[in-house]
């Protein structure tokens, strides 16, 4: 018998001394035959403990780029080097340089989803999921910058009560979410549970009963009794929702045209289960950072991760083109 597609990564992974890793948003054949599934902050920490010489991270460019800046021996594979991310494409360098250098008093405060450069010019990441917990370090005196997601943004603002100055990005696959719609949905199904993503629009997050990162939606769907969800985010997730209550009725939040596939990431979606095999069979595509560029990427990744295992840091108090800039 010829060797299945799964037999041949089992074997590659093996071969190649391995880990496998992959995000929510990947098709279920992909997040089965992973070592580890899980949110965009989870993924970066199984990437940076990993003892593994070659790590394939099945999701977007931007996760494994975080995961090459925290871990930088070993060596970071991609299906697709093309796998981008909305939130990345329109958070340009120049731009965001010339922001910050327009509020050189401000911490700069950015999302994951971002590219090294821009993380090379922050102070400090965040994820959905621990966003809140590293607001809540910066002296409440500080101004903050926030960028590149700006319903995300505004959701944290209101969350922590601080004023952020906004950079406006937004997903393409999360803003495509109808409030109208999603109204209409609720009156027929008063009972199910709404939960939404906080990339999605403010209105749509408005009639969501938790609002929280992949990982706390889907603790969601594991923990509470009710037996109808709303889900407003990429339809990835159902997979794994799917797993853990088979006995519940998950619906997917409407978008805005109903016919489309639009709550699918087209990112995610590029990545295949021949596409691993065929990067762990070459070694390519590899991520690959200019060691000048992903010193200074790491200072901002440090910091999240500082924060979040319940140390203390400290912040600059300018920004400090000079010293940052690449
Ligand atoms: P999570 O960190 O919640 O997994 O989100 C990543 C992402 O890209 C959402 O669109
Ligand atoms: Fe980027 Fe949106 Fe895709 Fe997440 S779902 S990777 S934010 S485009």
């Amino acid at each position: 018998m010829p060797e299945s597609i799964t037999e041949k990564i089992h074997r590659l992974k093996k071969e190649k001394n391995a880990l496998l890793l992959a995000h929510f948003y990947e098709e279920g054949d992909i997040q089965d035959i992973a070592d580890h599934v899980g949110d965009s902050f989870y993924l970066a920490k199984m990437g940076q403990k990993a003892q593994q010489d070659v790590i394939l991270l099945a999701g977007v460019v931007f996760m494994a780029e975080s995961v090459k800046i925290l871990n930088p021996t070993k060596k970071v594979l991609v299906p697709d080097l093309q796998a981008g991310c909305s939130l990345v494409e329109g958070a340009p360098f120049e731009k965001y340089l010339a922001w910050r250098n327009q509020h050189p008093d401000g911490i700069a405060v950015t999302y994951i989803n971002s590219s090294a450069e821009v993380k090379a010019i922050s102070d400090v990441i965040v994820t959905s999921s621990n966003a809140a917990q590293i607001i809540d370090a910066i002296p409440r005196e500080r101004k903050i910058l926030f960028g590149p997601d700006q319903h995300l943004g505004r959701f944290l603002s209101k969350q922590t009560g601080r004023e952020f100055l906004l950079w406006p990005g937004a997903c393409e696959v999360h803003v495509l979410f109808n409030a109208k719609r999603l109204q209409d949905l609720i009156l027929d199904h008063p009972e199910a549970r709404v939960i939404a993503h906080p990339e999605c629009d403010e209105s749509v997050l408005k009639m969501a009963h938790v609002v929280g990162s992949t990982s706390r939606l889907l603790e969601e769907v594991q923990k509470h009794p009710a037996k109808k969800f709303i889900v407003a985010t990429e339809a990835g997730i159902f997979h794994q929702m799917k797993k853990l209550r088979p006995d519940v009725e998950l619906i997917q939040a409407p978008v805005v045209d109903q016919n489309c596939l639009c709550n699918n990431c087209p990112y995610m979606k590029m990545n295949t289960l021949e596409k691993i095999a065929r990067a762990l069979e070459t070694g390519k595509p590899e991520v690959q950072l200019p060691e000048n560029l992903r010193l200074k990427a790491q200072t901002s990744l440090d910091r999240m991760m500082a924060i979040t295992s319940g140390k203390s840091v400290t912040w600059p108090e300018h920004f400090n083109e000079k010293a940052l800039a690449l």
